[in-house]
């Protein structure tokens, strides 16, 4: 393979779990061929099982593949150098239990070689990126609710302010305004520059995020995209407004019959869910704050 202008590539990629019978054999990855441009975001969807945690341990080195390859960043995947350039936070936050958010992160920024005061820059920048409670940041980690605890292993992730981040599951046991608030992050790393591969099942998360994105099911990619091209309903045509009165609808509507539309729908625009519960927290931490 030659060096690429992608962030990543792969091609054929596969990989079969052995077992000890053949029939215990899992085909987790069948010949997956991706190219992620620099700084996009990248969604990889799929239902439980079916091979994203394994794309991106691939795409780590931390597992090999049966067949194919992939280049990450221009170089083979689990090339040492290439390494420094990678922030990855995995689909299972593993903290050591008796630190603090502090020293969690001083530990790695102490293997990255940072210097003390590098070191507690960058912490503290982090922790504010990620949005974690500074009430909580000196207590044990033992102690953190889910959405603290994937806060602190984001920070993590993002501490060596890495070109590319690697996220599975990344809003995994956080609440609708902590899926959000990542989703934001998400947005203004990009804005920095960088580029985004995420894996998910929860299709919120990257269908507001992602510029392109595959859907995998058992282990082959069976819809791939830019997000628009897979959202808009391209023989349709939309029309909202206010001020609209039931004598302007009735008109609206008998111009739509006379003019021979077909499949004609009308009705209110409804907000979703998510923004209902997002104001609620939002107006009152601000109520809180005050
Ligand atoms: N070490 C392993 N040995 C055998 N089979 C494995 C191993 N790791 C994963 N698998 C199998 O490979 C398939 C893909 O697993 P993978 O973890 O990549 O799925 P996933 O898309 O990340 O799912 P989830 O949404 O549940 O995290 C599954 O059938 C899983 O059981
Ligand atoms: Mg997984």
């Amino acid at each position: 393979m030659v060096a690429s202008g992608f962030a990543i590539q792969t091609r054929q990629l596969t990989k079969i779990y052995p077992g000890f019978w053949k029939s215990q054999q899992v085909a987790a990855l069948t010949e997956l061929n991706l190219a992620v441009e620099r700084s996009q975001i990248f969604g990889l969807l799929g239902p439980n099982g079916s091979g994203k945690t394994t794309t991106i341990k691939l795409l780590l080195g931390l597992i090999n593949p049966t067949a194919g390859d992939a280049l990450v960043m221009g170089k083979p995947a689990g090339d040492q150098d290439t390494r420094r350039v990678i922030g990855y936070l995995p689909e299972e936050s593993y903290l050591y239990r008796f630190l603090n958010a502090r020293q969690t992160l001083d530990f790695y920024a102490r293997l990255f070689n940072m210097n003390r005061a590098q070191r507690r820059r960058a912490i503290d920048y982090y922790l504010d990126f990620v949005g974690l409670d500074p009430a909580v940041r000196s207590r044990r980690i033992g102690t953190y609710s889910k959405g603290q605890t994937r806060r602190v292993a984001l920070a993590q992730a993002l501490l060596n302010n890495p070109d590319l981040v690697i996220m599975d599951e990344p809003t995994s046991g956080l609440d609708p305004v902590g899926m959000l608030e990542i989703k934001n992050m998400i947005m203004r790393l990009k804005d920095a520059g960088k580029t985004v591969l995420l894996s998910s099942h929860q299709l919120a998360d990257v269908e507001d995020v992602c510029d392109r994105l595959v859907i995998l099911y058992r282990g082959r990619v069976e819809i791939q995209g830019t997000l628009n091209d897979l959202l808009e309903v391209k023989d349709t045509f939309q029309l909202e407004a206010r001020g609209v009165t039931p004598e302007i609808q009735t008109q609206l509507l008998e111009f739509a019959q006379r003019s021979g539309l077909t499949d004609v729908r009308t009705g209110r625009p409804r907000v979703r869910l998510e923004d209902i519960f997002k104001n609620l927290v939002d107006s009152k931490r601000k109520a809180e704050r005050r």
